[in-house]
């Protein structure tokens, strides 16, 4: 392999440089827009001599700090070197790696944690202020200077179109059989020029296959050869199978009375292990022809495509365990015609998510009785994750689901509580709850019905006795009936647990 065969514009072969040169171009206080949303095509090279030249300033006595935006979460070699060097003086979107994590926490990072969605427009309405450089990797150069993005899309069009210079990883991991796979769209304004996004079905294609770059901005090219980095999943558990197994029980009773046609809608699948388990179980379950607008494609929906049950599958990224994303990857070509990637301001678009009538499924640390949903901050005060797109499919999807084993932490801490430390998801955007307890379908429902619902159907029955005890006394106790809650007590299940280490009395 050469030069030559990824970097098609011969102009640009001599901006070719190693990662440590390209990194000395990123000057203290930059605020730099990467690519990567999960462990998928985020640079590999460029953050990494990044963080050994921040850890040298920082010997000598320079507090070199970048400011770094994303599409979600990355990769170790990019928010885990960066952290780790405390290089990073603030970040958004969505973080999951570890190392950030604590130190956002701990007070040592800023993070503006945003729907997924409204990264790339706040941008263009210059909410978020200027946009230094741009660190994007892809999987080749074309001869006419246009961009093969990879394994995901993200905020990287936004990037490359805002940054004042640009700096491209072309990773040759990635199989050039991707060329083909994205689809870019180059239709968004700003109010009042905006007009409707023509996207009517999860297959339709409405963009570019490339991102359009001006070559005067790209001031260096490093080559890579280096796999994308997502965690395994784990084998579904019995409390995953038995979420998966309520939730598709429901969809089946929605096809039955006519709320769902027999191919579902679209799907939206979360992040993590249950979600991936929703998508194993689809395989035994009596839907065909299924198609998914999600936000990023996850090893589940690999044996769905497989199994001839998912037709289609549009999202922003991949999220794939190693084996996975390598199976991917050796056959691309097989796969190209079956998935879509496209920017996350698409993936995610209220308008599209509304008008496809997406099914969302979403995972959940906390809801109360009422149905108000914490999907990021434990305890009240300390962020896990964040936000991701599950605003964005919550509030537009057709039907919102919810789902969480009933307790974590081993059984000391009640994932359904009288309320929640923090609120992500109101009770308008919450139409479904789904722990491995059973289901609760909450559409029509007042608050006083919704709180029976929940603790009946959703609590673990270790703490439905405490809940409905609090309920009840709430329902004679509050100051008004409507929504019952008792103010001195309706927390202190969570300052327990802060105080014992358990929520239990
Ligand atoms: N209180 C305190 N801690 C809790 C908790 C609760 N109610 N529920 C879970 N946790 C802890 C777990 O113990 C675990 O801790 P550990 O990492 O120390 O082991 C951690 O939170 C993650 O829990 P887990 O059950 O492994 O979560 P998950 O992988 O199923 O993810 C969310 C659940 C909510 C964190 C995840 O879905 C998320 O980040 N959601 C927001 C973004 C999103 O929905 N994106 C998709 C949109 S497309």
């Amino acid at each position: 392999m050469t030069t030559q065969d990824r970097i098609g514009a011969a102009r640009l072969r001599a901006k070719v440089m190693q990662a440590e040169d390209a990194a000395a171009l990123i000057p203290s206080g930059s605020t730099i827009g990467l690519s990567g949303f999960t462990g998928s095509g985020y640079p590999k090279a460029v953050p990494t001599a990044l963080a050994r030249r921040i850890k040298a300033a920082h010997d000598a006595g320079d507090p070199f700090r970048i400011r770094a935006w994303t599409g979600a979460s990355t990769g170790p070699e990019l928010d885990g070197a960066l952290a780790e060097a405390d290089g990073i003086e603030f970040r958004l979107p969505y973080n999951s790696d570890p190392i950030a994590r604590a130190k956002i926490n701990s007070g040592a990072m800023d993070y503006f944690d945003m729907h997924l969605s409204q990264v790339a427009p706040m941008a263009w309405q210059g909410f978020l202020g200027p946009l230094d450089i741009a660190v994007i990797e892809v999987t080749g150069i074309r001869s006419d200077g246009t961009l093969v993005p990879s394994s995901s899309v993200g905020n990287n069009k936004t990037w490359l179109d805002r940054a004042d210079k640009v700096i491209l990883e072309v990773n040759r991991w990635q199989n050039p059989a991707i060329e083909g796979m994205h689809d870019i769209y180059y239709g968004t304004a700003l109010p009042p020029n905006r007009v409707p996004i023509p996207l009517v079905h999860p297959g339709d294609r409405i963009g570019d296959t490339g991102f359009r770059c001006d070559p005067d901005r790209i001031v260096a090219i490093v080559e890579t050869d280096a796999p994308d980095r997502n965690l395994p999943f784990s084998a579904p558990d019995d409390t995953a199978r038995a979420i998966a197994g309520h939730l598709l029980e429901f969809l089946g009773h929605e096809v039955a009375r006519g709320r769902l046609p027999p191919n579902l809608l679209p799907i939206q699948s979360g992040v993590g292990n249950i979600a991936n388990a929703v998508l194993t179980g689809l395989i035994d379950a009596p839907f065909e022809q299924l198609t998914a607008y999600t936000e990023v494609i996850q090893d589940g929906m690999l044996d769905l495509i497989d199994s001839g049950k998912l037709r289609l599958a549009s999202a922003t990224a991949f999220s794939l365990s190693p084996e996975a994303a390598a199976r991917v990857n050796r056959d691309m070509a097989q796969w190209r015609d079956k998935m879509i990637l496209r920017p996350q301001e698409i993936s995610n678009h209220p308008e599209l998510i509304r008008r496809l009538g997406c099914i969302a499924m979403n995972g959940l640390l906390e809801a109360d009785i009422y149905g108000n949903v914490n999907s990021t901050h434990i305890m009240g005060s300390r962020i896990q994750n964040g936000i991701g797109g599950s605003g964005d499919f919550a509030r537009n999807g057709y039907i919102s689901i919810f789902m969480t084993p009933s307790t974590a932490k081993g059984g000391k801490i009640s994932a359904i509580v009288p309320q929640v430390s923090h609120v992500d998801h109101i009770p308008q955007d919450v139409q479904v709850i789904v722990t491995e307890q059973g289901l609760a379908d909450l559409r029509g429902l007042s608050p006083k019905q919704r709180a029976r619902r929940i603790i009946d159907t959703c609590a673990h029955p270790d703490f439905r006795p405490a809940l409905a005890d609090y309920f009840d006394r709430a329902c004679r106790g509050s100051y008004g009936l409507h929504a019952p809650s008792l103010l001195n007590e309706a927390l202190s299940w969570h300052q327990r647990f802060i105080e014992t280490g358990s929520m239990r009395p």
